[in-house]
């Protein structure tokens, strides 16, 4: 432009003589336009580092969404004063690559944030470096819960933290009434950070985890191999699966390999897997056929419709396996972190951004001589307030992690994921977001759209097997002679097998299979070798304290001295049995009852004995008696007088009848 207007001003003053004139005039206008392009470069930049390892599935996704972040941004805010500049480092899958990454950035950058590190184990250093540096650590992929930003101030964690999760998997185990279940993590500071919670929740819903199987991130296949055999021999069927991508991919062919993804077994993914499901080799994919998982659940909208589409056009030239797997939830977070960053450095854009550098003393290192940046905690509480709309949800930071939201859970079937339902904080299992009026926490199958389980199998899987291994519990029973109705040990002579029976031994094996899981055990009577009883009631009870039995069954009398040894079930000799009939009418709370036996040939036949004892005593009398005589009316009153006398006086020998 400018050589235009240069152009067309000598045009014009070609044919004049006043070429010095000209030039003259000419100085000021270049003035000009060069001061015109000085005013639109006020911008202040802004050092971001970004430390990912270049390698990993993760690390491409956010070098892939970092840069479009960026310029999206700036499309969106031209007017802004503040332009973040990033500066890119490889960390090289390790631990010390990222931190000497983050300590170039600090010391030679000078850097006012760092977005990442990828793994936990690195974040775990970095935030560290981040402290003593005041710059604040925005990872969007370190989920691990042993990092937290109440340990380390300057540590944000643009994701949620993966024990968030473990209420979602624990509603699944509840809905299906697993009573046990075993995690297989990877031995790293990702894997192992989320297990205390895992358990915790377990413990809640009254799930037992009678095994956790840690896998080394290096193990080799054969190692694998015989941790999976391992497993088989257990009874626990129900598996929770918490590992990186690259461990994941040679685990599952493995779990295929061995049978233990047939009919019976059950396998839950956590988020950290099912969000990377779409990066998976298709083999990997076949062999998960059956699998659960559960994954953040991103809201859709228009601008994520807009950025994918703009990510897919943008990546389409290299056509890589990478590309051909979609965004994930982690491009999003890391797209939201810029956005983030990118807001508080304006609202802070005014200040002076230096670093103190220390005094450095002779013979000191790297470490020691890191400088403090002068913003760095005004930096972090903008951060911190940063609240908008981002492409992942609702950016909303709450002690320096974004606030746990809905789980979305799926089932692994062909190619992909299927969805069955949701999971949120407040109604647990639900198929349908937003459904009105549901307040209640629930757990229900009912709830879940139909899932395939491993083996194509359409039934739930119960979750546990008769275990092909493991000790047995080892039950004594009193041998004894007489009364046999409640326990009886009879042995065949010819092959010494021992038999147990009675009703003791009925009631224990009813009450063993109705346990929601497999307890192997065995009876054995407390005999001598010749099978004659070793010893009383109290000697069995004894041997049970010094744990020679794991426990006995028999008609064991609950006495105080006993008592002090083991504790007795309740006792369930007298059952309490009862049977419900209907209530007549009780006629006993009626006055009259005693009317009752006296029927009316009974009062007739009394009345006929009043009339007949009073005649015959009137026979016998009336000669020598003078009470007897008179007139008939007198005689007749004697008569009745007596006999009622009789139900009143005892007569005694002589013959008054008072
Ligand atoms: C504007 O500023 C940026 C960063 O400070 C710089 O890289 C760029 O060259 C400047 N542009 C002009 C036209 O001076
Ligand atoms: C992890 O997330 C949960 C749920 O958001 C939260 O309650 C917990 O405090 C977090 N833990 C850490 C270590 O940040
Ligand atoms: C620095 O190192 C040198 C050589 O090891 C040593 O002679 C000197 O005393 C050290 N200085 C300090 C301040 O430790
Ligand atoms: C059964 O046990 C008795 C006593 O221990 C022993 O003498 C006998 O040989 C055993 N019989 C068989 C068939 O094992
Ligand atoms: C209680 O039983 C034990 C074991 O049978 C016995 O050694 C002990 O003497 C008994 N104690 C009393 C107070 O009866």
């Amino acid at each position: 432009m400018k050589s235009k207007v240069e152009s067309s001003w000598s045009l014009k003053m070609k044919n004049s003589a006043q070429l010095l004139f000209s030039s003259f005039l000419l100085l000021p206008l270049i003035l000009f336009l060069g001061g015109s392009v000085m005013a639109q470069n006020t911008t202040v930049s802004f050092n971001v580092g970004v430390v990912l390892d270049f390698d990993t599935w993760v690390g491409k996704m956010g070098l892939s969404c970092i840069p479009m972040a960026l310029s999206d941004f700036y499309a969106a805010h031209s007017f802004y004063k503040t332009r973040l500049v990033l500066h890119t480092r490889d960390s090289k899958k390790d631990v010390v690559g990222a931190a000497s990454a983050a300590l170039d950035l600090l010391k030679n950058v000078e850097v006012q944030a760092i977005i990442g590190p990828e793994t936990s184990a690195q974040a775990n250093f970095v935030l560290d470096l981040g402290d003593k540096a005041q710059v604040p650590i925005v990872s969007f992929s370190a989920t691990s819960p042993s990092l937290s930003s109440k340990q380390n101030s300057y540590f944000i964690r643009a994701a949620q933290n993966d024990s968030s999760q473990v209420k979602a998997i624990s509603a699944i185990v509840q809905a299906f009434g697993w009573r046990e279940a075993v995690p297989i993590y990877e031995d790293t500071d990702y894997g192992n950070g989320v297990i205390p919670y895992l358990t915790d929740a377990f413990q809640e819903i009254d799930t037992r985890v009678p095994y956790r199987s840690v896998i080394s991130p290096s193990a080799t296949d054969d190692e694998i191999l015989a941790e999976l055999y391992k497993l088989m021999t257990m009874q626990t069927r129900v598996f929770i699966v918490h590992m990186s991508r690259s461990l994941c991919s040679r685990f599952f062919p493995k779990v295929k390999e061995v049978g233990m993804m047939d009919e019976g077994y059950v396998w839950i993914i956590t988020d950290g897997l099912t969000n990377l499901l779409n990066s998976m080799d298709p083999t990997v994919i076949d062999s998960m056929q059956g699998v659960l998982g559960l994954r953040t659940y991103v809201p859709k909208s228009k601008d994520l419709d807009n950025f994918t589409a703009r990510w897919r056009k943008k990546l389409q030239q290299n056509n890589t396996d990478f590309e051909r797997s979609g965004l994930n939830i982690f491009g999003l977070w890391a797209y939201d972190s810029v956005w983030a960053l990118a807001k508080a450095a304006e609202k802070i854009g005014g200040t002076t951004i230096s670093f103190q550098n220390p005094e450095v003393a002779e013979n000191t290192t790297d470490l020691a001589a890191i400088g403090v940046s002068q913003i760095g905690p005004k930096l972090l509480q903008a951060v911190l307030r940063t609240r908008f709309r981002g492409l992942s949800g609702e950016f909303n930071l709450l002690h320096g992690q974004l606030q746990s939201t809905v789980f979305q859970l799926v089932n692994v079937i062909g190619n992909g994921a299927r969805e069955i339902g949701f999971w949120t904080p407040l109604n647990g299992i639900v198929r349908e977001l937003n459904a009105n009026g549901m307040n209640k926490y629930t757990t229900s199958i009912s709830n879940l759209r139909a899932i395939i389980w491993p083996g194509e199998s359409t039934t739930a899987p119960k979750g546990w097997v008769i275990p092909t291994s493991g000790k047995k519990l080892r039950i004594g029973v009193p041998v004894k002679d007489g009364f046999s109705e409640f326990v009886k040990v009879t042995r065949d002579p010819s092959t010494n097998v021992t038999t147990v029976t009675g009703y003791c031994i009925d009631v224990f094996d009813a009450v063993m299979k109705a346990l929601p899981y497999a307890v192997p055990y065995e009876y054995i009577p407390f005999a001598n070798s010749d099978g004659k009883s070793a010893g009383t009631y109290n000697d069995l009870v004894y041997q049970v304290f010094l744990q020679n039995y794991d426990a006995a069954v028999g008609d064991t009398t609950i006495i105080a001295n006993r008592s002090q040894y083991v504790d007795f079930t309740l006792p369930y000799t007298e059952s309490g049995v009862s049977m419900i009939v209907p209530v007549k009418d009780d006629e006993r709370k009626n006055a009259w009852i005693f009317l009752k036996p006296l029927s009316r040939n009974l009062w007739l036949t009394s009345g006929a004995f009043f009339i007949y004892t009073g005649f015959v005593i009137w026979v016998l009398e009336h000669r020598i008696n003078d009470d007897f005589r008179g007139p008939l009316g007198h005689q007749l009153g004697t008569i009745f007088w007596f006999s009622f006398s009789t139900l009143v006086f005892a007569h005694s020998n002589f013959s008054s009848p008072l």
